[in-house]
């Protein structure tokens, strides 16, 4: 089944991927719905949304510098290293992930659209003025140049995702012949729905993810494995072929 894989993104004119915790778990990032995900130890609506910001910006701050010091330190495992490597023979043309981690840019990847945002990034809640960091903030409550709080450079649950991004993830989806789809328990919209675009487009949706979702049953072909050794299998067989 693996090596028909690897026939198909050889063959594909504009390959894409989709990618989702499950690709940095390996790496030792928690993920977020899984039995030790983050959502089963903590509350979303408590951390990751505009209003626990308003109501509790230490409790959201402590929580985001707790997963800016395992993000910040993780290594990319062999399934960043293969998307990089495929980035490079020209058969990648776009990843979009919905990770706020930077584990596919360290792995070499440039050609990255993050949908949900980054770690990297801190914004302000008055001018938006960005910063790029690479360390967690040591201050209690981070603030801005103009004074006023910053905050991660992430999208909470309630928010949108920048129309730019999206248009730009559209589009690419609307392009592939190919989207390979790994680590994703597909649910959370509209990330989701891409898939469905290439699907929609008589394009092959590839799934690799050890459990099932609501994409397997319309992904062309969906691997039961995880994220390192499949990509790194099938990289080897290209790079075979
Ligand atoms: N290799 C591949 N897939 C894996 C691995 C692995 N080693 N380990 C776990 N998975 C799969 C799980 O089976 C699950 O389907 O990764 C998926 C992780 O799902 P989620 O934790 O829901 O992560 P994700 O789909 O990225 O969540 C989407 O939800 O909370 C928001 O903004 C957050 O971007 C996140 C979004």
């Amino acid at each position: 089944m693996i090596e028909k894989v690897a026939k198909q993104i050889l063959e594909s004119k504009y390959m894409t991927a989709l990618t989702g915790a499950g690709i940095s778990a390996e790496s030792g990032i928690p993920t977020f719905r899984g039995e030790d995900g983050l959502w089963k130890k903590f509350k979303a609506e408590e951390l990751a949304t505009p209003s626990a910001f308003r109501e509790n910006p230490e409790l959201v701050w402590e929580w985001y510098k707790w997963r800016m010091e395992i993000v910040f330190n993780a290594k990319p495992n062999l399934a960043h290293n293969a998307f990089a490597e495929l980035e490079k023979m020209g058969i990648l043309k776009m990843l979009i992930t919905q990770n706020v981690d930077d584990l596919h840019e360290k792995a070499g990847s440039k050609k990255v659209l993050h949908l949900h945002g980054s770690l990297r990034i801190l914004r302000c809640t008055a001018c938006k003025k960005r910063f790029e960091i690479d360390k967690p903030p040591i201050e209690k409550l981070p603030k801005c140049e103009c004074g006023a709080l910053l905050r991660p450079g992430v999208v909470w649950f309630g928010e949108e995702i920048p129309s730019e991004i999206l248009r730009e993830a559209i589009k690419h989806a609307s392009m592939s012949d190919l989207m390979i789809v790994v680590g994703t328990s597909a649910v959370v919209q509209p990330a989701a729905s891409l898939p469905l675009i290439v699907k929609k487009n008589k394009g092959l949706i590839i799934e690799i993810n050890p459990e099932e979702t609501p994409l397997t049953n319309i992904a062309d072909i969906s691997l039961r494995l995880k994220a390192g050794e499949a990509m790194d299998k099938l990289v080897k067989l290209i790079q075979e072929l």
